[in-house]
């Protein structure tokens, strides 16, 4: 395998592991969990949050590669998808803060599904 090829299998697994985590959260841990005792929400979200954690940073160091390897870093995609994940980190530190908001997390995964879109939009 070339050095290219693992970078970019490297962001696809961060990135599937970002958005998967999200939504698997949505669609069958917070609803299973609802009404549960608090603990048990306790332990997903920080275990979850050390994965995300790592993924962001797979994602952001291979990313940055590609960029700089593809010179992309003046292509409007690129700065968009930029723009949206930075709304992500926002949305991440108000989750963080507010967990309990609903509003927050469903645009935290929507904001989250922008960025993949961004990131496909970008390769073609
Ligand atoms: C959560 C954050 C991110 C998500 C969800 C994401 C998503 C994606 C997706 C879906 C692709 C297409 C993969 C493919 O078709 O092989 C992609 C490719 C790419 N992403 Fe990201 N990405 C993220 C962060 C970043 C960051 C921070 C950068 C740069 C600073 C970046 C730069 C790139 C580049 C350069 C490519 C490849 C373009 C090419 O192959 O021509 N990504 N990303």
């Amino acid at each position: 395998m070339e050095l290219w090829e693992l970078i970019r299998y490297l962001h696809v697994l961060g990135l599937a592991l970002f958005i998967g985590g999200q939504i698997m959260l949505v669609v069958a841990i917070v609803p299973v969990l609802r009404g549960q005792p608090e603990a048990l929400m306790l332990g997903v979200a920080r275990r979850f949050g050390i994965a995300i954690a790592v993924a962001l940073a797979v994602v952001v160091g291979t990313g940055v590669a590609m960029a700089s390897k593809f010179s992309l870093w003046e292509d409007e995609t690129l700065q968009a998808k930029l723009a949206v994940l930075v709304l992500v980190l926002v949305l991440l530190g108000l989750h963080i803060a507010s967990p309990r908001s609903r509003a927050i997390s469903l645009s935290l995964v929507a904001s989250s599904l922008v960025v993949v879109w961004l990131g496909v939009a970008l390769t073609h």
